[in-house]
């Protein structure tokens, strides 16, 4: 099988993308280009030769303050307004693949993208909204958690998974 995960171009067809969360298909079918070209997210695709669009998920820059983070987290910190992070604004796999691992190869390509960039831009933590219980509970089997008064949206530190990443 032959399976990329690319930038979203006008070649994918996602007109009969379904995830099982309505207004996430919505947002991939409808509002997932005109955000990319307004640089307010990018988004990426997954593809196999198969069943064509399998995936998505968005990038975008974001900020925290220290108060968003746990104590023990945010009292290591320079007291500066703003702490940089990257958002995984959006993420899903097709329900024809549910349980196949897209979901995980997702979110992998998605962390490393954002080690990467990283490199130029300092990013903090990665940031991720979860649309309900079970996607939280998705998030936090890869080491994301809850920001204590925001439990629906987790972090990872971008070091964390940096060495994550190191070790594989
Ligand atoms: C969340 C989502 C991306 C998971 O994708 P998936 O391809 O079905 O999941 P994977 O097969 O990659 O599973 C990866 C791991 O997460 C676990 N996992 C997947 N869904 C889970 C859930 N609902 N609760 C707990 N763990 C879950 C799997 O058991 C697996 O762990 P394992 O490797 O230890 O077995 C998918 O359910 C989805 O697209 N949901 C709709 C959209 C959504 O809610 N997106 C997230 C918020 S924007």
């Amino acid at each position: 099988m032959v399976f990329a995960i690319e930038p979203l171009n006008k070649g994918h067809d996602r007109k009969s993308f379904q995830c099982g969360q309505a207004d996430l298909d919505d947002w991939f079918q409808r509002r997932a280009s005109q955000d990319d070209k307004r640089n307010v997210a990018r988004v990426f695709v997954a593809c196999d030769d198969k069943h064509g669009v399998i995936g998505f998920y968005s990038l975008s820059s974001f900020t925290l303050t220290i108060d968003d983070l746990p104590e023990e987290i945010g009292r290591k910190l320079p007291r500066y307004e703003a702490i940089p992070a990257a958002l995984i604004g959006r993420l899903a796999r097709d329900i024809r693949v549910r349980g196949r691992g897209i979901g995980e190869l997702l979110l992998a390509d998605a962390v490393g993208r954002i080690i990467s960039a990283g490199r130029t831009l300092a990013v903090f933590a990665i940031v991720v909204e979860a649309k309900d219980a079970a996607a939280s509970a998705f998030y936090e089997g890869f080491g994301f958690r809850p920001f204590p008064q925001h439990p629906r949206r987790l972090f990872l530190l971008t070091s964390t998974a940096s060495t994550a990443v190191e070790r594989l």
